[in-house]
Order: structure tokens, then sequence, then C-alpha cells
């Protein structure tokens, strides 16, 4: 795979222990959903490294000073329903005034093509740093999507973040869109012929919300 610059690809062990976790068949749904949640926390924490920051004064028992604070006003979190929804709260424990859009788009089983089915942004879209939030990368055809959408409502600066990538999906989805920067927990081996992704972790919004 050639060199990405836009691409970080996590290393951080804690995110990579629990990933291991959300793999194991016998790992049940609250646990995942907790193991998913804290893992978009620690990859938040890498992803809104560059968020932009305003001094406030605050006064301290000692003196008065101007103190950065971030401007949390302009940070949009994006989850491609569903199973997107369960790295939300992950990344609302960081910046809790972030304002939360929703991009609804699923898989045919048989072509794997994304179908979108709702959207909704917050306004104004077009000055937010927006966080596109998926646990699955697999084909790149739902993320592709969703960015295509978020352009087209007037989103500018768009990052994604994904636990686990297949290297056909974040290799579409850095050249179709290579102004996104991407973070993903952990690349994995290919796909299958079903287009799930090997090793993985299964179907990860049926594992989130216990449907099958
Ligand atoms: C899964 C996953 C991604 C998509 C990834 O969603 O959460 O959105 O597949 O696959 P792709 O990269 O090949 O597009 P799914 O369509 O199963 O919907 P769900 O979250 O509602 O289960
Ligand atoms: N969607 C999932 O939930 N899992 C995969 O492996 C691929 C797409």
């Amino acid at each position: 795979m050639e060199n990405m610059d836009n691409v970080t690809i996590l290393t951080h062990p804690l995110i990579k222990h629990k990933i291991t976790m959300l793999r194991d068949i016998h790992t049940g749904t609250n646990e995942f959903r907790k193991l998913v949640e804290e893992i978009a926390t620690l990859m938040g924490y890498e992803a809104l490294r560059d968020l932009p920051l305003e001094d406030i004064e605050v006064t301290t028992p000692i003196e008065t000073c101007k103190s950065p604070v971030i401007s949390g006003r302009k940070l949009a979190i994006v989850p491609i329903l569903r199973a997107g929804l369960g790295m939300v709260d992950g990344l609302l424990n960081l910046t809790p005034t972030a304002k939360v859009g929703h991009i609804g788009l699923y898989r045919d089983p048989v072509t794997h093509e994304p179908h979108e089915y709702y959207c909704k942004l917050p306004s104004p879209i077009e000055e937010r740093t927006i966080i596109v939030v998926d646990p699955m990368l697999a084909t790149g055809g739902s993320a592709v999507d969703a960015i295509r959408m978020i352009k087209e409502h007037g989103g500018r600066k768009i990052k994604f973040m994904c636990i686990i990538a297949a290297p056909e999906g974040l290799e579409r989805l850095h050249t179709e869109c290579p102004d996104v920067q991407i973070y993903v927990g952990n690349l994995d081996r290919c796909m299958n012929e079903n287009k799930y992704i090997m090793p993985g972790l299964g179907d990860a919004g049926d594992r989130i919300f216990g449907t099958k």
C-alpha cells in the first residue's frame, strides 16, 4: 500500500487490547458496547489533537490569566447509522458540547452497495470540524457516501474514524477523499466473499444492538 499521509493507524496498546476483546465471539452485547465507547474515547484523543483552541480569562486562587479552552461549538460528531452510534458517547466524553448529526446508510446484503435513508446535520455545518464515526470500514462504500453527503450539505473539514479497516476500503477512502484525515484502530487482513472484514469482529451493528 502506498504511503498515505492522511491516514493514521493507531498503535496505543490500550486500543489494541480492547480491539482484541471486541473481536472475541464470546464478548456479549453489554461488554461490546462498553468497549466500542472506550475505544472511541481513546481514538478521539488522537483524532482531536488539532482541535482549535481559544483563550478565555480565568481567575486562579493566585491571579487572573488567559488560558485556552476548546472551541466546542465548532465540532460535529456524525455517526453512520447504526453502528456508528456506539462511538458517539466515547467522543462526547471528551467534548461534551459537540453537536451530533446522523447519516443513515445500510449495505445491501447482496450487492454490498450502501443505501441512504437519513441525513440530519447540525448547522452551520460549513463552519464545523466534522468527525464521521463508524466502527467498520470494509469496501469503503458507506464512508465515501457519507462524506459525499456531508460535502453536499456544505461540510468541508472532515475527519473519519473507524475501529477496524480492510485494506481495500482504506485505499478507496484515501483515494476518493484525499482531503479527509482518517484514523484507524487496526488495519485487518482482507475481506471475505460477503465483504466482511477478516478477521474483523463480525457485524458491528448487530453486536452493538444485540440484533441478528
Ligand atoms: C456496516 C458498518 C458500516 C458498513 C461498512 O453497516 O457499520 O457502515 O457496514 O461497510 P462498507 O465499508 O463495505 O460500506 P451496515 O450496512 O451493516 O448497517 P448497520 O450499521 O445498520 O448494521
Ligand atoms: N460491516 C460490519 O459490520 N462488519 C464487517 O466486517 C463489514 C461490514
